[in-house]
Formats: structure tokens, sequence, C-alpha cells
């Protein structure tokens, strides 16, 4: 009978064949953000959920629209819709942030937001996100945008464009927000309704709306940039000479404010052309008090976070290498008990030196097993019948060349044997995006 409960409108699987694309971006992400000292956290699936209403903003799409929330016990909780809130919260309750500053973290989960399915937008989608706390100067935000430039660069990533804007502080912004009251003002009764409500209390988030026709007006609002205060406009100055020295493409996008109200000063985003409208591959910027509204001394901190699914899509469409795990060293094929009992006791050896080692355990015949093997793409076969038992010895045979070299049976010394013959014949085989099998 046919399975008839799909899974969820928005979500994905990812199968055993697609594995090594996700563990591809996972373990290159993971390797260069601790070459830049940030250590991996782990936090809950859930949180209580005026955690975001303080942190990504009650006038927010995210908060208004989008939130996978329960009442449970009569408490409200709410799937994560992005890292950075469960991720201070975390550093807060476990007292990271009274070690050594700047602290780094970095994470790889799952976020829960309920918006239109696309192309590239998910109901549930992957971020590999990272936080820096302690640090106000413009060159902490250089260098997380150089890491988040470096992990694209090390996936092989090409045509990313770097987007960077300031959306300036508290102060500036009130400003700001005098002008986008003023201009939007004169628009009312064409905004849709969220917006109407965002005017009094939160002109900004207008500019993001997804709505056809907010955005159409919102493209000739006033801009941040022409607001800010010194100290600001000094800071993004210094942010744009730091990208120079380091040879990073920046692009001023006064447009970019970002979906989430924590943001102050910069904000970037690395847009992909090759993966259509949900281009974003990484966004971040600074939040100087997010900490401070989540109840501690205020802190400056900043991150970013990266749609892996996204990072995958434009890595598929680039034609970018990714990693790929060595095919089944050896299939051993019994022919009787004996030899299956055989079979087992080798593969136990064999497996302890690393390899990975298949054997029948369906009963079929050796035609049938020697089928599975190619299936499996084995780089090693090796037959077990009353005649190997009897003589101690059997032949192996390399899939590839056809050779074969014959081992003594006893387990210890074929282990050792087949481990020096495995890495003769196959190292060439082996280039530097393969791992062994672990
Ligand atoms: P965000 O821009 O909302 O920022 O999300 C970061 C990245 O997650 C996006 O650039 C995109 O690649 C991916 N993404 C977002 N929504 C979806 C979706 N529905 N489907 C697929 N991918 C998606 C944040 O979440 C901030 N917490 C980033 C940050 C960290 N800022 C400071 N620290």
């Amino acid at each position: 009978m046919a399975l008839n409960i799909k899974r969820p409108n928005g979500t994905e699987d990812v199968i055993p064949k697609n594995i090594n694309k996700w563990q591809t971006v996972e373990k290159v992400a993971r390797d260069t953000a601790e070459k830049f000292g940030f250590k991996e956290i782990r936090i809950p699936t859930f949180e209580n959920t005026n955690l975001f209403l303080r942190s990504v903003g009650e006038t927010t799409d995210v908060v208004q629209k989008e939130m996978y929330t329960v009442i449970a016990k009569e408490t409200k909780f709410t799937l994560r819709p992005e890292g950075t809130a469960g991720t201070i919260r975390a550093m807060l309750e476990n007292g990271l942030l009274n070690d050594a500053m700047p602290q780094r973290v970095f994470y790889i989960l799952s976020c829960f937001r309920h918006e239109r399915p696309q192309k590239g937008r998910l109901r549930e989608f992957h971020q590999f996100g990272l936080e820096m706390a302690g640090s106000s100067m413009p060159s902490a935000d250089a260098e997380i945008i150089s890491l988040a430039k470096n992990i694209l660069d090390n996936l092989g990533i090409k045509n990313i464009e770097l987007n960077i804007n300031s959306i300036g502080c508290p102060e500036c912004r009130a400003e700001y927000h005098k002008a986008l009251k003023e201009y939007f003002g004169e628009k009312k009764d064409e905004l849709c309704d969220t917006c109407l409500s965002r005017l009094e209390k939160n002109p900004m988030r207008i500019l993001d709306c997804k709505s056809e026709i907010c955005s159409e007006i919102a493209k000739d609002a006033p801009v941040i940039l022409d607001y800010l205060c010194d100290e600001c406009r000094e800071h993004f100055e210094k942010l744009q000479g730091y990208l120079k020295n380091l040879s990073i493409d920046f692009k001023i996008n006064p447009k970019i404010v970002r979906g989430l109200d924590y943001y102050t000063k910069t904000v970037f985003e690395f847009v992909s052309t090759d993966i259509g409208s949900q281009g974003t591959v990484c966004g971040g910027g600074r939040y100087d008090g997010l900490i401070e509204q989540l109840g501690s001394k205020a802190v400056p901190a900043l991150g970013f976070a990266m749609g892996l699914e996204r990072l995958i899509m434009v890595m598929e469409n680039q034609g970018c290498e990714f990693m790929q795990k060595e095919p089944c060293n050896l299939y051993i094929a019994p022919m009787d008990e004996p030899a299956l009992n055989k079979a087992m006791s080798l593969a136990k050896s064999l497996r302890e030196y690393g390899h990975w080692i298949e054997y029948d355990v369906v009963g079929r015949s050796l035609k049938a097993q020697m089928k599975y093997a190619d299936k499996i793409n084995a780089s090693f076969t090796l037959v077990l019948g009353t005649n190997e038992l009897e003589a101690n010895r059997a032949k192996i045979k390399n899939m590839k060349t056809g050779e074969q070299f014959e081992l003594p049976l006893d387990d210890e010394k074929f282990a050792d044997k087949f481990d020096a013959l495995y890495l003769d014949n196959m190292l060439g085989n082996i280039d530097q995006f393969i791992i062994k099998n672990s």
C-alpha cells in the first residue's frame, strides 16, 4: 500500500546519495571557522517565545507571520526561526561572557519559518552561523566578513557579490525614523495592513516588506546612510578600509536593512545571481544592543548565518566539487555457513583497521552477491567457500583492474596484509577531496 502521508510543505529530506554535499559544506564551514578561533555551540530547537519577541522584534515578518509556536502547559514555545537569539541566550545563561573576550561560537542548526515555499525558500532550512561577542571595533566586522568570504572561497563558490550597509545606532536612527514616517505617511493609503501598523512603531520594517506594492513604494524611500551620526559613519568608513586592505570586493547597498530588528551599524549580505530570487546565501551584521536587551550588561556583538540549502544549490549550479567517500573497501561473499562465520570474523578485524567491509546478510546466491558488490562499487571482493577454508588461503580481487592477490585467512594476518594492499592499490585514486571512511 502506498504511503499517503507526505513530508510537510517546505521541508526536505536528504537521502544518503546526497549527504556528501551536506558533509562537504559543514566540514568546510566548521574547519574554516575553527581557524578563526570559533568553537561549536549547540542549543535547543525551541525556546521560550519571548526570547524571539525581544530579540528578532515584534514588528518583523518573522515574528508577526512566520513563527511556529505551541502553548504547552500555559507557556509559549517557538521553534527557532534563526540561531542568534538562542545562541546569545545560551552564552549568557552559561556565563560565557564572563570569560576571555571576544567570545566566538559557531553553530549548525535547523530553523523554522512559515514562509511561502519556493526555490531556495523553505519552512525548515539549515544554517551555519556564528556570533562574536565583546568587540565594538570595525576590525571585528572585517574579521567576520573575511571569515564568511573564506568559507565561500573554500567551497569553490564564484560570482558572489558582497553588499554592505550601515543602519546606524539608536541615536541616528531616531532622525531616520522621522524621515521614513514622513515619506511613508504620504503614501499611507497604499501600504498593506501590517506596514500601516509598522508606520508608527517601526517604519524601517516597511523597507523589508515582501508585498509588491510596499516594496515598490519603498524604492524611493530615504536611505539611512544619509542620517548616520559621526561615530557610525567613522565605523563604516573604517570597515571599508579594512575590507580593501583584505582585498575583499564589496558594494555599498543602502537598501539592505535585514529582516531582524536587533541590528545596529554594519549589516551585510553575500548574494549569488545563480539561483534566482532567493540568492542571499549569507546575511549578518552587528547587534550592539541585543545582549543588554536580553537583560545582561551591554556587550557589543556581531555575526552572520549562511543558508546551507542555498549554498548547496549554488555549488551544484556552478559544478563545485563535493567530498566523496571511498566506496566499500571489500565485499566478502561466503558460499556456506562456515564461510559466513569466517566472513564475520574477518570483517571484525578489518573494521578495526578502519575499513568499510560488507558481507552477505541476505542469503543470496554467489551470482547475486557479485551483482550487489558491483552495485555498491566495492573496490575488492573475496569469495569464501570450502576450498578456501580448507587451504586457509583465499584470493581477493581488485574490481577495477581484475588483479588477484592471495592472502592467508588468519584474521589478524589477513587484515594486516589487506590494509597494506589496499593502500598500495588505492592511494593513487584518492584525491585530496576524498575522505577515508571512518
Ligand atoms: P537571515 O538573513 O534571516 O539572518 O538568515 C541567514 C541566511 O539563512 C539567509 O541569508 C539565507 O541564506 C538563509 N535563509 C533564511 N531564510 C531561509 C528560508 N526560508 N529558506 C532557506 N534559507 C533561508 C539570520 O538568521 C541571522 N540570525 C544571521 C545573523 C547571525 N546575524 C547575526 N548573527
